[in-house]
Order: structure tokens, then sequence, then C-alpha cells
């Protein structure tokens, strides 16, 4: 496995497996890797001719106050995992080498409206448009056939297929099912930060969420109703401090008032004690 961090080299060895007809399977990732990225990989293995995944802590995604210093970065382990499952290439590029050595050598940013104007995009101000700075530029780098992105981050995967279909880009994003502890606690890179006793309350948001889908099976189509049953669960950790949970329109990721057969998600954001954690759930 060939570890790359150079830009231009990366790009040349994609655009010579592309000229030769293999197809690529590209896992973007920040490192620290879980079973659920492991999943991904394993899939663009299985999918693809070549597979490939970039290990970069993209700083343009984080604000001021967030985790990029303690964010971890396991680079050997991570590598280890990826040789074994027959990575052929990790792009592992350095901040200057994407961004420049100062701020205002890097001036293109890719702003995806409307998503930037709800959940995330509000609640973590310019951390959409550092994923969709960044997926372009690897995109342009590593010119993949499939890009596979887990659900978890499910208004990240709307963000994406947005701007391939605006920017014509000839990838095919594959979204895969997010990846869960047997206690459904979704994996996360940030599961590491909780505290054992955290980790238990984690719990929660799973249990909230399918306590909305029950309700939502049994026929219950008010999202104020389904909102109040996982609210009943929620309250038995107070140690959760909910950001945002709300039910929306899969698609457009808009609030919904009722279920009418539309495909709809749940959407959590919630923080415990410092560790900031999303989930989400299919209704
Ligand atoms: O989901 C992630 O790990 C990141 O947001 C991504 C897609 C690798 C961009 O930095």
């Amino acid at each position: 496995m060939q570890i790359i961090s150079e830009p231009r080299e990366m790009q040349r060895l994609c655009a010579s497996w592309r000229c030769g007809r293999e197809t690529i399977g590209f896992v973007p990732t920040m490192g620290a890797l879980h079973a659920g990225h492991l999943e991904l990989a394993r899939r663009a293995k299985r999918e693809n001719q070549r597979m490939i995944t970039s290990i970069f802590v993209n700083p343009a995604q984080f604000g001021p106050r967030e985790d990029l210093e303690r964010y971890p970065q396991p680079f050997e382990r991570d590598t280890q995992q990826l040789a074994d499952l027959g990575c052929d290439a990790v792009f592992a590029p350095t901040k200057d080498t994407m961004y420049g050595a100062a701020d205002f050598l890097h001036g293109t940013w890719v702003d995806v409206t409307p998503f930037d104007e709800m959940w995330e995009g509000v609640t973590r101000p310019g951390h959409l448009r550092g994923v969709a700075t960044i997926v372009t530029k690897l995109f342009n780098i590593c010119s993949p056939t499939r890009a596979y992105f887990g659900e978890k981050d499910f208004q990240q995967l709307r963000v994406v297929e947005s701007l391939v279909r605006d920017l014509n880009f000839g990838v095919k994003i594959v979204p895969c099912e997010t990846v869960r502890e047997p206690d459904g606690l979704a994996m996360s890179s940030r599961n590491a930060y909780l505290s054992p006793e955290e980790r238990k309350s984690a719990t929660v948001i799973f249990r909230a969420m399918k306590a909305g889908k029950a309700l939502a099976q049994s026929g219950e189509t008010s999202v104020a109703k389904i909102g109040a049953a996982m609210d009943e669960v929620f309250a038995q950790e107070p140690a959760l401090q909910q950001q945002y949970v709300t039910i929306v329109d899969a698609e457009t990721l808009t609030p919904l008032r009722e279920l009418d057969g539309q495909s709809a998600r749940i959407l959590v954001a919630a923080h415990l004690g410092k560790t900031r954690l999303i989930d989400n759930l299919a209704l």
C-alpha cells in the first residue's frame, strides 16, 4: 500500500488507473478509523478494482472552539488496518499542501445552499463549507469512480450529493448504513472522548430514536407526538444536552409536521459533557 502526501503524486497515480480503465473506490476519512470506516473500505474494495482512502484532519471544517487540537490521530494503526483490507493507496496530505502555508493562499470555497443554513450549518457555522471544499478538492485529486459516505453524517451526505450534482462531478456517491455498537450507539471517532459514565448515557440517543420510530410504525403521523415520545426517553438522561432533535424530509431536510408517506428522518445533535454527538434514523 502506498502512502502519498503530495496532491500531484496522488493525482498522477489515480489518473493512471483511470486511464487503464480501472475503477477507483474512495473512502475519505479524518483517520481514527472505527468499524464504520472499515465497513466503507471493505465495500469500496469489493465494488472497485482499486480502493483508496484519504486521512486528513481538515481544519476548515472545525470551528474555533471545537476539537481540532485533540482530534485523535493514530496514523500507524489506521494505515495498518487499511493495508490489511487491501487498500491500494492512502492520501495523507499536510494542511499546508491542501490550503497553502498562509490563509490568503486559499480563497476558493464551496457553499452548498440551502443545507448550510440548517441544522449542522447553523450549529456549526462554516463546518459544511469546510466539508464541501475539502471533498471537492479530494475528488479532483483522487478522481474516484465511486465514493463511500456513512449515513451517520446524514446532512454531510446530502451536501456531498448536491455538490456532485451541481458541479457535475463524474463520481457515484454510495451512501452506507450507520454501523452501531451492540447497544445502539453509532460508531464515531468522537466516542473515544466519552467517559465510562457518558458512554452509558450516550445510548439514550438510539433508544429515543427507536421509540420515535416505533410510534411512527404504529401509525402515529403527528411529528409533535413522536417528538414528545422521544423527549420522554431523553428525559431519562439529564446529562445529555440536546442541540436539536427534529424530524425532517429525508431529501430536503426541511422539518415536517405530519408524516404522510414521504421518506422522513429523525436527526439528533447533542452534547454529553464536552463531546458533541450526532445521529439519525430513517422513519
Ligand atoms: O466524514 C468525515 O470524516 C469528514 O467530514 C470528511 C468527509 C472526510 C471530510 O473531511
